[in-house]
């Protein structure tokens, strides 16, 4: 694909930049990106919209054909126009609570969808566990045994459902939802500690109210979320995010596996 000239930069991270180009977004990857994960994202888009779920659309996956990012990987999505609950819970904290029982609807609509494509959530916690030798074999042993015990479910899991995530739409005032990279089908709950500790990251505050309205809400008790902490540290860590380390660590090592 082309760029034009007018496209405007939104975020540059590690191994992506994300720019506006007209009427897409288009996220150009690094050239370690490897090929099969920029595709992997594209077909989870596909498939999540084969479900109902608002979310972006696909336009095109292809190499960048000249300028700075020639070569890389890019996806374009077809742009929605709006403000991302990040940004609206920055700039209006007096209607926080508010955009937080959006987020948790929201979340909690698109685990009562399915996908029964989409990869499955328990392959890849084992997979990406199994990869992660920062952790010692004995509490990677426990962490495996914990998802070896999971059943596999069949909600559609965003996996990195976060405030940043979400767009309300300006033309028709409904939530989208971008950024794909890591669905899987599979536990409701599964998805809360991901979304809790992503939070907890950031805005300990935040973190633990969205916690007590996803539990209200949902009649899910605490404690079921809780337990997946471990495991979902685990799968972060093993993504490689140096910045991340001590925090995960942290969460991961809580000594209390039977
Ligand atoms: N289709 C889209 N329409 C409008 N804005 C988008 C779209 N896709 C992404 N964005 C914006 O770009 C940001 C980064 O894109 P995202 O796919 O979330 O990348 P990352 O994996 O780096 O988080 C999002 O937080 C959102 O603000
Ligand atoms: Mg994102």
């Amino acid at each position: 694909m082309r760029l034009s000239d007018s496209k405007v930069e939104l975020i540059s991270r590690g191994n992506k930049v994300v720019y506006q180009d007209g009427e897409r977004v288009v996220k150009v990857f690094n050239t370690e990106k490897p090929a099969a994960d920029v595709f992997n994202e594209a077909l989870n888009i596909a498939r999540v919209n084969g479900s109902g779920v608002r979310s972006c659309e696909v336009l095109e996956v292809s190499r960048v054909e000249e300028g700075d990012h020639k070569g890389s990987w890019a996806i374009a999505n077809r742009y929605i126009p709006g403000t991302t609950l990040r940004q609206l819970m920055d700039d209006d904290k007096a209607n926080e609570d508010k955009y937080l029982a959006m987020f948790v609807d929201l979340q909690t609509e698109i685990h009562e969808a399915e996908a029964p494509l989409l990869n499955r959530q328990k392959d890849k916690l084992a997979r990406m566990i199994g990869s992660c030798k920062q952790i010692d074999p004995t509490t990677r042993y426990d962490l495996q045994m914990r998802v070896d015990g999971m059943h596999s479910g069949t909600s559609i899991c965003h996996g990195d459902f976060v405030p940043s995530n979400v767009i309300v739409c300006d033309e028709d005032d409904q939530l989208y939802l971008v950024d794909w990279a890591h669905v899987t089908a599979g536990i409701a709950e599964v998805d809360a500690a991901t979304t809790y500790l992503l939070l907890k990251r950031r805005d300990d505050d935040l973190a633990e109210r969205y916690l007590d309205l996803y539990s209200t809400k949902t009649d899910t008790p605490k404690q079921l979320i809780h337990y997946w902490l471990p495991v979902v540290a685990a799968a972060e860590l093993a993504r490689g995010r140096k910045e991340n380390e001590e925090f995960l660590l942290s969460w991961i090592n809580v000594g209390d596996y039977e």
